[in-house]
Parts: structure tokens; sequence; C-alpha cells
């Protein structure tokens, strides 16, 4: 079973309210934080748009914050355990949405042109290696000429000398148990890989953590 399935199964089970279990309030106020000052500043599209959250999870993060905020929703995750939690409490909560059980890499159920906004819900840190530039082509293809597309993701170099000595600097990968678990690049390296695949950050916020920072990166198509 694919390890995103695992890990929801055991969330819902163990009651949780998200894929950040015991952090979902802190990391709840830091998003919506963040998605409320780039609404301000005019960098999210008018509410109405279409948005699509890649990775959404089980609902609880990028995709209820746009959904109470107006916006038409679209979801995709790997998980089919986290598609059918979003739509459960999405649907007795009265909110709208399209959750849909698939891969960031081929999103052939949408269609060209989609999307004013595409949404990374933490999703790029998980693509390695040459599932990152077939996810890039995806977006590229999905997003409308003028949208935007908001990476939030794992930046920097890992801080604790336990992640250190499972990083492979070379490939900017994070390790667990022999495999590569997370992209985790320096922030210039995640820019130049974004321009590289047709995509300009025209604003960027980091946030520091004791672990490793975390980015946002808002882009639109060069
Ligand atoms: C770090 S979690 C974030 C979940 C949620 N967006 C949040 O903010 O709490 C990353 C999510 O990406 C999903 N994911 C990982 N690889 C994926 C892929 N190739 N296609 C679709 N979803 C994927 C996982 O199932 C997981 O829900």
């Amino acid at each position: 079973m694919n390890i995103y399935e695992q890990c929801y199964r055991q969330l819902k089970q163990s009651g949780q309210q998200a894929w950040t279990g015991e952090g979902y309030e802190r990391a709840w106020r830091k998003l919506t934080a963040i998605l409320q000052a780039l609404s301000k500043k005019h960098v999210l599209p008018a509410p109405g748009s279409v948005c699509l959250e890649l990775g959404c999870g089980n609902g609880a993060m990028a995709s209820l914050f746009m959904a109470r905020a107006g916006y038409q929703v679209y979801g995709v995750d790997i998980s089919p355990t986290a598609i059918g939690w979003a739509q459960e409490t999405f649907s007795t909560a009265g909110l709208a949405a399209d959750f849909q059980q698939g891969d960031v890499c081929t999103l052939g159920m949408y269609h060209d042109h989609q999307f004013d906004l595409v949404f990374d819900g933490s999703c790029l840190h998980c693509l390695i290696g040459d599932q990152r530039q077939r996810c890039y082509r995806q977006i590229k293809r999905i997003l409308k000429p003028n949208g935007v597309f908001i990476v939030s993701s794992m930046c920097g170099q890992p801080k604790r000398p336990e992640d250190r000595q499972h990083y492979r600097a070379e490939k900017y990968q994070l390790m667990r148990q022999g495999q590569p678990w997370r992209t985790l690049m320096p922030l210039p390296r995640l820019t130049a890989e974004l321009a590289a695949s047709g995509f300009i950050a025209f604003k960027t916020s980091v946030s520091e953590n004791p672990w490793w920072d975390h980015a946002t990166l808002c882009c639109r198509l060069i």
C-alpha cells in the first residue's frame, strides 16, 4: 500500500484532524496568515476563481480556506482515504469542492487552462527526481496564461544532525529507510528549478524552523 494511504488510514483512525496531526492548529494558523496576506496584496485571484490544491490530503488546509473564501475548489491527492475524508467533511459542512484521487504527475482529468490558481499543498517536496518535471509540465498545461502557481515547500538544508546524516546533498534528497523521501533544496536552487521549468517567482517568503525552512513562492508562467 502507498505510504500516504497508510498514513491517512492511521490519521483518520486515531481521530486526527489532518496530515499535520497534533500540529494542525499551528499549521492552520500559519497557512491562513500567509493566504490572508496574499489575498490583501491581490496575489490571489478574486474569490469565485477556479483553484486546484495539489496534494490536498483531507481538504482541511488550503482547500478549506479557499472554499470558505468563495473560490471554486478542486483538490487532488494520491490517497483514496484522504479524498473520501475530504468529500465527507466538506459535504457535512455544506461546502462545495471537487476532490479526486490521482497523481499530480499525470493530471489528465483536468483540461488545458482550467485554473486561475494552482496551490501546492506541500506536495512538491514529496516529489522525487523526474516526478518534479512531470508535475511542472502538468501545471503549465492546466494553468490559465495569467494564472498563479503558489509553491509551498521545504527548502534550505537539514539543520538537525539526524537529518544531515540522511541527506544526499548532490541530489537534494532526504532519505528514509534507504529511499528518497523528500526533495529539500536551497531556495536559490528551487527558484532556478522553477525558472528552468517555465515559472518566474515574483514574490517569495521564507519561514525558518529548527529542522529546515519552508518557502512560499508565488509564480507566474514565463
Ligand atoms: C505534506 S502532505 C500535505 C497535505 C495537505 N495539503 C496539508 O497541507 O496538510 C503532502 C500530500 O501530498 C500527497 N501526495 C504525495 N505525493 C503525491 C502525488 N504524487 N500525487 C498526489 N498527491 C501526492 C500526500 O498524500 C499528502 O496528502
